[in-house]
């Protein structure tokens, strides 16, 4: 079988990248297995558990659904775009610090989650962190220290203006 393959050009990370592969090539591997960030996550595959995640144009999505080609052009964060100049995200150091993560599987996926939330509700209310977080799932923590986790971090980058590195907030809403 001939596969077709085209050519994407993207942003990821806030760098260019041009990629050839086919056009129905999952967003999850052109970012695993063409780029390298290997930092996101196949759970399910199939949009169920969120360990997928990245923001792409300013939504989260579930990049185990998304067709590269709807990429094209597209400004896409993974975890690894978090960390800015060695030093980890606050929401990164917030999960180390209260036991946010244990297998890790989810982790990636929650904090893009939670960057995404944090980037629209720099306060959320423990509700609204529930809600920002329901399409991830978790099998080791019970939840409640992922919780803490994005509540220490909104507290902490409420006690320090943060260094905001990452996505241009061109679009809005999920
Ligand atoms: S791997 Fe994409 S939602 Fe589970
Ligand atoms: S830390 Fe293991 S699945 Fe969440």
């Amino acid at each position: 079988m001939i596969v077709k393959m085209t050519t994407i050009t993207l942003t990821v990370n806030n760098e260019n990248r041009t990629i050839v592969a086919p056009p129905m090539k999952r967003l999850l591997d052109v970012l695993r297995e063409d780029l390298h960030l290997t930092g996101t996550k196949e759970g399910c595959g199939e949009g169920e558990c969120g360990s997928c995640s990245v923001r792409m144009n300013d939504e989260l999505v579930n990049s185990c659904l998304v067709p590269v080609l709807q990429a094209e052009g597209a400004e896409i964060q993974t975890v690894e775009g978090l960390a800015l100049d060695g030093e980890l995200h606050p929401l990164q150091e917030a999960f180390l610090e209260n036991g946010g993560a244990q297998c890790g599987i989810c982790t990636p996926g929650m904090l893009m989650a939670a960057a995404q939330l944090l980037a629209h509700s720099p306060h959320p209310s423990e509700a609204e962190i529930r809600e920002g977080l329901a399409g991830n799932l978790c099998r080791c923590t019970g939840f409640v220290r992922i919780f803490e986790s994005v509540a220490a971090a909104a507290r902490a980058a409420e006690s320090e203006p943060a260094k905001e590195p990452v996505m241009e907030q061109t679009h809005h809403a999920r």
